[in-house]
């Protein structure tokens, strides 16, 4: 999820402070993806050493929001005035995945104490430790717990080996070395004013600025032909491609220029929202493409030529503005983190569960663990959707770790003021970890000396940030104000934590393990249900749009579902939905129930399935005609006495509500879109609710 951004101007005078207000000005733009630390590289005030006139590279790097990076560079009082005919800089965003959020993990990531060589990456190289071994016994040190140093420093290892190579070339070297995903920008004092885009994995577009009108409207691709081996299988290094290579001669490559004397500007991002300001003609590269800004020239270069790849790279017009851009293509924000779910919850997974060896680690927990584990109670606080996630995982929590679970509404806890105890361990799970409810919940607990968790998605938060420990969620940034990804990854981090709570009790074991493996599938499930979307609109469509009332109905595991479900529905389509504990039914709320109330039950199969499915007869028994989610093949249910069933994947019992909740996560915003609202700003709701 980091953000990458490159500026170059040739030809054109901009000044240090222009430069560096280009390059801030393009993080800004990617801040909606989410980050915890920021930095920039640029042409220092000094040269890089006596014997060539070549400028330095000064790093400015800092953690936390943009804003502190610009304090940052203001506290190094950087003479702005300095004017640069021809100049590279390249920033980040940083999304921490590999390393803590500190200082020396920003990027962009030195080759060197010099900065020789510098780079800004998005993706994750799965097979830096390898690398990194390589290195050290070639006698590197290292100075972050990033995988993306490695890259840097064989930038560098490789230029000393051979310094006629140009700049492509020795990233070629690099890029055989790498396995994994990865946008990159590379800066060097070795190769001044020139910049190498390179992606596998990972989006990277290139946006050209020119006052000429472009002489052909695509820039050539330039094949060198190399006989070179695939990546070995260990992540070792692999030797280096034969030396001889047949470039296409860069004058014949058809330029996008007329007159290469003439001014120019490239905006390379991860993002279109970071270029589109400053033009609308992008190319994007592919992978394995490596693009070449050489004073004022682009060149795209391919280590070889496959059938799948074009010769080409065509400059596009972007139509699209900053906020259709900002929501990839959906047309609103909370549908794009609903669809986001398969990757979103995969990420909130990554780096913390191994699937082979069945573990799960989190590193936010681990030093807390043994003071977790002989708590009297685990105290769960939160509101709203991140109040459901910890009903959808308490009974988990007390199977697995033997602990008595309570969850609590911020606003009630506060009412009650209840006992708190030292040996109490609270959990405050909150996406903005802003919530004023549930930031006052957690003074509260401070004060009565217990051990305060979080399960937070925004990194820096006041939730995440007074807190003893925690985990942070990972989702990306969640912009809908109806809560959908974080929900899902708040339920599978809080899984996470009691698998890793319990990991200690040998009797959960098997059990462990079948969560585990059930969590592997996860996004592929949830994709699954997400390739129904036609049917479920269709349902919403014939079903439920312009009811003035629903229930939810479910059992278990499921009755968060139901909670959850409904509020999706109340909270942007303005349709009263109550959310209803099945066994509660004869309780009172059948009184509710005819052939007019629209009525959505949760009959996956699980140990309460026969309770389940007497409760979905008590309702048809009355007329009632549900909605039912019920699992793939299901027999048992008499489907002349339903309005419509929605078959999902079955998946681990604990773990079936992530799948559940997804239909009616759907159903929350298509019902929203038919009665006319905005699913993004629904009336009278807040994101974060930031006042009590
Ligand atoms: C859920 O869709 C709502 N946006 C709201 O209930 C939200 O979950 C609640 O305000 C808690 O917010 P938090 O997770 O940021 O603390």
């Amino acid at each position: 999820m980091c953000g990458i951004f490159g500026y170059a101007n040739y030809n054109v005078d901009r000044s240090r402070g222009q430069i560096i207000d280009t390059l801030v000005e393009g993080l800004t733009k990617l801040e909606y993806r989410g980050y915890d630390s920021a930095g920039i590289g640029i042409d220092g005030e000094n040269d890089f050493d006596e014997n060539s006139p070549v400028r330095e590279i000064a790093l400015y790097r800092q953690v936390g929001k943009v804003s502190k990076l610009k304090e940052e560079i203001i506290n190094h009082h950087p003479d702005i005035s300095e004017m640069f005919h021809n100049h590279v800089g390249i920033a980040h965003t940083r999304w921490a995945t590999h390393g803590g959020v500190t200082q020396a993990n920003c990027h962009p990531q030195p080759s060197d104490d010099n900065n020789e060589f510098i780079v800004v990456h998005n993706g994750i190289i799965t097979n830096y430790r390898e690398l990194k071994t390589f290195l050290k016994g070639e006698g590197f040190t290292f100075r972050s717990d990033t995988d993306t140093e490695v890259i840097a420093k064989l930038f560098k290892y490789y230029y000393d080996k051979d310094q006629d190579l140009e700049f492509y070339q020795l990233a070629k070297e690099v890029l055989y070395q790498l396995q994994g995903s990865y946008g990159l920008l590379i800066k060097s004092v070795r190769y001044p004013n020139e910049m190498i885009a390179t992606r596998k994995g990972s989006p990277l577009l290139i946006g050209v600025k020119t006052e000429q009108k472009l002489k052909v409207d695509f820039v050539d691709v330039e094949f060198i032909n190399d006989d070179v081996k695939d990546s070995s299988s260990n992540g070792a290094i692999r030797t280096h491609p034969p030396k001889n290579t047949m470039a296409i001669r860069k004058s014949e490559s058809r330029a996008i220029l007329p007159d290469f004397s003439k001014p120019i500007e490239f905006f390379v991002s991860s993002d279109a929202s970071a270029v589109v300001e400053h033009t609308k003609k992008v190319l994007f590269l592919e992978d394995d493409d490596i693009a070449h800004i050489d004073n004022g020239e682009l060149h795209i270069h391919r280590a070889r030529r496959s059938a799948s790849t074009s010769t080409t790279r065509p400059v596009h017009t972007l139509e699209m503005q900053l906020a259709e851009i900002m929501k990839g293509g959906f047309d609103h924000f909370m549908l794009k983190e609903i669809f986001e779910q398969p990757d979103s919850t995969f990420n909130t997974m990554r780096g913390r569960i191994n699937f082979n060896k069945k573990t799960v680690t989190l590193g936010g927990v681990k030093d807390y663990l043994i003071t977790i584990r002989h708590s009297r109670r685990y105290l769960m606080v939160a509101c709203g959707t991140s109040y459901h996630s910890c009903m959808a995982v308490r009974p988990l929590f007390e199977e697995l770790t033997g602990i008595p679970v309570t969850v609590e509404l911020a606003s009630d806890f506060l009412d009650r003021a209840p006992p708190v105890f030292r040996d109490d361990t609270c959990l405050f799970v909150s996406q903005s970890g802003e919530t004023a409810d549930s930031m006052q919940a957690l003074r509260y607990c401070k004060s009565a000396g217990a051990l305060n968790l979080g399960i937070v998605n925004t990194v820096g938060s006041s939730i995440s940030r007074e807190t003893d420990c925690g985990v942070h969620i990972n989702a990306g940034p969640e912009i809908g104000v109806a809560s959908t990804k974080a929900y899902t990854s708040q339920f599978i981090a809080l899984v996470m934590l009691a698998l890793q709570i319990s990991s200690n009790v040998i009797d959960n074991r098997a059990r462990a393990e079948e969560i585990i493996n059930g969590l592997k599938d996860i996004p592929a499930m949830i994709g699954k249900v997400l390739s129904k979307k036609a049917h479920i609109k269709e349902i919403c469509h014939e079903y439920l749009t312009g009811k003035e009332s629903m229930l939810v109905i479910g059992r278990g595991y499921q009755y968060a579902s139901a909670l959850e479900g409904a509020l999706k529905i109340k909270e942007i389509s303005y349709i009263h939905a109550e959310g209803v504990q099945a066994g509660e039914l004869k309780h009172g709320v059948l009184a509710l129930v005819d052939e007019n109330m629209p009525i959505i039950a949760f009959a996956t199969r699980d140990s309460l399935s026969p309770k389940v499915n007497s409760a979905i007869q008590q309702v048809t028994a009355r007329d009632g005609r549900p909605v039912i989610i019920c699992s793939e093949g299901e027999k048992m249910i008499d489907k002349s006495k339903t309005s419509a069933i929605i078959e999902v994947p079955t998946t681990v019992d604990c773990l079936q509500g992530l799948v559940n909740i997804i239909p009616l996560q759907m159903m929350g915003y298509y019902l929203s879109v038919e009665a006319g609202n905005n699913p993004d700003r629904p009336r009278n709701l807040a994101k974060s609710v930031t006042v009590e």
